[in-house]
């Protein structure tokens, strides 16, 4: 019987634009998935229920790359929101991959980015970045970047795109999480930014502005110059917002998260989900989110990434 536990994860800068090829700042969140397999019997099923491809789209595609014919006893646990941004569906996938790579006995912290990212690529319509999966997968603060620098991790591509995952340096914040209770289908607002940047060269300026952006947050994050950094995150925000992802219950939380933190912004994909606050007053950050009608949790950075037992 195997054991991984996987983080969620919260994009601080360039989500959207990652996937053009421009950077991204992800780090993972102290809310963890597990799922426990165990081996045995003839039928795979997963908290007692037949495995099934629709039910359960990423365990299946998992199952369907790595694994025979044997049967699996799954258990999966979320201590995820069950909110749209925060990762869930890679901090399952990445439990998942690493509990079957501990199985066939060829576990390595890339083998199980890049098998995740298949996986979550085979599961959805197969034009997301590696960010979410790399970030669960290896914890802490990862930068998405088109060249290689430095404390390179791997590189993942797919078709014409090529993404360098790297560790980047971050101090010890904490994020105020406020999820909005709307769900956004990230395929669908992958695809809607898609068409907007295909036809409007304001979606192109767009793009590349929030890479701007994305950089020189950066050096705030590694300078640990929290005050830039928020402000950087609500200059994004406004991006996201011109790129049609933002809703006007992600505007509300941001706007009454604002006065007590250092910035705010969507996060993930939009079109409802989760924003984030980068605040060191947690408390008082919560306290405005609820009273818009959100659901806010306090969270810090995993610094471990996946773990298998
Ligand atoms: C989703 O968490 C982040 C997006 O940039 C899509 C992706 O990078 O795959 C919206």
């Amino acid at each position: 019987m195997v054991t991984a536990k996987a983080p969620g994860k919260a994009i601080l800068l360039g989500e959207h634009a990652v996937v053009f090829g421009e950077p991204a700042i992800a780090v993972a969140l102290d809310l963890e998935t597990t799922v426990t397999v165990d081996v045995g019997g003839e039928r795979s099923q997963v908290n007692e229920r037949p495995l099934n491809h629709k039910a359960h789209a990423y365990l299946y595609e998992a199952v369907k790359l790595l694994w025979d014919e044997r049967g699996l006893d799954i258990k999966v646990e979320s201590g995820l929101p069950s909110a749209g941004g925060l990762g869930s569906s890679a901090a399952l996938t990445v439990a998942f991959v690493a509990a079957l790579s501990k199985l066939r006995d060829d576990f390595s912290e890339e083998a199980v980015a890049r098998r995740s990212y298949e996986v979550e690529s085979a599961a959805q319509d197969g034009r997301a970045s590696p960010t979410d999966t790399s970030t669960s997968t290896h914890g802490g603060a990862v930068l998405v970047s088109k060249d290689r620098g430095e404390k390179f991790l791997w590189r993942i591509s797919r078709g014409e795109r090529t993404w360098n995952l790297h560790e980047t340096p971050c101090p010890d914040i904490t994020l105020v999480v406020g999820y909005t209770g709307e769900r956004g289908r990230t395929a669908d607002q992958v695809a809607k930014v898609a068409r907007f940047v295909e036809k409007n060269a304001l979606g192109r300026d767009v793009i590349k502005d929030i890479g701007t952006v994305t950089r020189q947050g950066k050096s705030a994050l590694a300078d640990g110059d929290l005050k830039r950094l928020g402000a950087l995150m609500n200059r994004d925000h406004d991006l996201l917002h011109i790129l049609g992802v933002s809703t006007p219950r992600l505007d509300a939380l941001v706007e009454a998260a604002r006065p007590h933190s250092f910035g705010a912004k969507l996060t993930g994909a939009g079109g409802g989900g989760c924003m984030i606050a980068l605040t060191e007053k947690p408390e008082e950050t919560a306290a405005a989110i609820l009273l818009r009608g959100g659901e806010p949790h306090i969270v810090k950075v995993n610094k471990a990434g996946v773990t298998v037992q």
